[in-house]
């Protein structure tokens, strides 16, 4: 159904975004990468794609460390223990191989990983996946979060499967781009990345006549009439993960402006919770980013920003820290830069800093 809230995984309950599905299906690079904002419908494309594929994988879901400010070397490693035991349930003839390496016990029928002294490589674990796979497709589910990691640097792991592996390709995905360039330092000449091209595939939020197709489908495979498609998209825009809930939503409650109202709301509390995620490590300036966010909610320039900032504080705010203050913002997603005007990266995010006291 259109309009269930968890992520899709087949193409009968995905809409449109045929052309990213043949895309992502290539696999044309080592490493093919799935940028777009939160909730325009990655992790949905990859299982809608991954399951087409038929290929074996293993799946990273690395949203679960979005409130953490690091992650250990023991938390990757656990995380990649429960796939390898998903893995190994299907294909137990990855056993012997599995037993072979350094730091891989088995107890009973489970997998066990030891990060202390005789610590896993993740290096060993994709030698064996590739030589015990024909094709073999690991996903890094909101890979900026892989920044973060520490004790291990895998830009080297990344590099060696660009450029040596056959069978292991790599898909990451990432909403919050500038962070995931960083990570990967393609143009860093001195990144093991360096130069390297990746495939890429860019999920925009739904332009009106994609939101209104999209509602219009959702409404009648539940058939339930409807009509303010309009209205709709131009006080939720174009992303497709908010409409979702709107329609689902409105099918509980056949009520517009509740419908709406809910959706705001929940939309709402999301941002300001993952916005709190970004503040993590930037407590001095907080009231600052709040400041900044509320300048321009309807867009600004960047003398907009300067006068708001020292308007609040009575004191002299350097260039280059409003500089820093916009550029991590773009980096994060939460604002665009369109000529000389910095906007909101979408309407709610607009709504929510217009609407949020602090
Ligand atoms: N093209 C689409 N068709 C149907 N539902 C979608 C589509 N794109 C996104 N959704 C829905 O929107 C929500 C967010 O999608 P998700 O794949 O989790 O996005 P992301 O991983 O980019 O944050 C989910 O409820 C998902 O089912
Ligand atoms: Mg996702």
């Amino acid at each position: 159904m259109l309009f269930d809230t968890s992520p899709k995984d087949n193409r009968k309950d995905f809409f449109d975004r045929e052309k990213e599905i043949e895309k992502l299906k290539e696999l044309r690079t080592p490493i093919t990468l799935v940028l777009g904002l939160r909730r325009t419908g990655k992790s949905s494309l990859i299982k809608v794609s991954l399951n087409e594929l038929n290929i074996p994988y293993i799946y990273l879901d690395l949203r679960k460390f979005e409130e953490e400010s690091y992650i250990s070397y023991k938390d990757f490693l656990l995380e990649l223990q429960s796939e390898i035991n998903r893995l190994y349930k299907r294909f137990t003839s990855i056993l012997d191989f599995l037993k072979s390496i350094k730091g891989v016990s088995v107890m009973g029928n489970e997998i066990r990983f030891s990060w202390k002294r005789e610590k896993v490589r993740f290096s060993d674990l994709l030698d064996m996946l590739e030589e015990s796979f024909n094709k073999f497709i690991i996903v890094f589910d909101e890979a900026q979060e892989l920044i973060k990691l520490r004790g291990i640097n895998l830009t080297p792991v990344l590099a060696y499967v660009y450029d040596n592996l056959k069978n292991v390709k790599i898909i990451m995905s990432g909403s919050e781009m500038g962070l995931l360039y960083d990570f990967l330092k393609i143009e860093d000449p001195s990144s093991p990345l360096f130069g390297r091209f990746l495939s890429t595939v860019e999920l925009k939020p739904f332009a009106r006549h994609e939101a209104i197709s999209f509602l219009k489908r959702g409404f009648d495979e539940v058939k339930i009439e409807f009509k303010d498609y309009d209205t709709v998209y131009e006080t939720i825009g174009g992303i497709p993960g908010w409409l979702t809930y709107f329609g689902s939503v409105y099918l509980d409650t056949r009520n517009l402006k509740i419908s709406i109202d809910k959706t705001l709301d929940y939309a709402k509390r999301l941002i300001l919770r993952e916005f709190e995620n970004f503040l993590k490590g930037r407590e001095v300036a907080r009231k600052r980013y709040f400041v900044v966010m509320r300048t321009l909610v309807n867009c600004g320039k960047w003398s907009d920003v300067k006068h708001a900032l020292e308007a609040e504080e009575g004191i002299e705010i350097s260039d280059s820290e409003i500089h820093n203050y916009l550029r991590q913002l773009i980096r994060h997603s939460w604002i665009i830069k369109e000529g000389d005007r910095y906007c909101p990266a979408e309407p709610l995010i607009g709504y929510t800093f217009k609407a949020s006291a602090f």
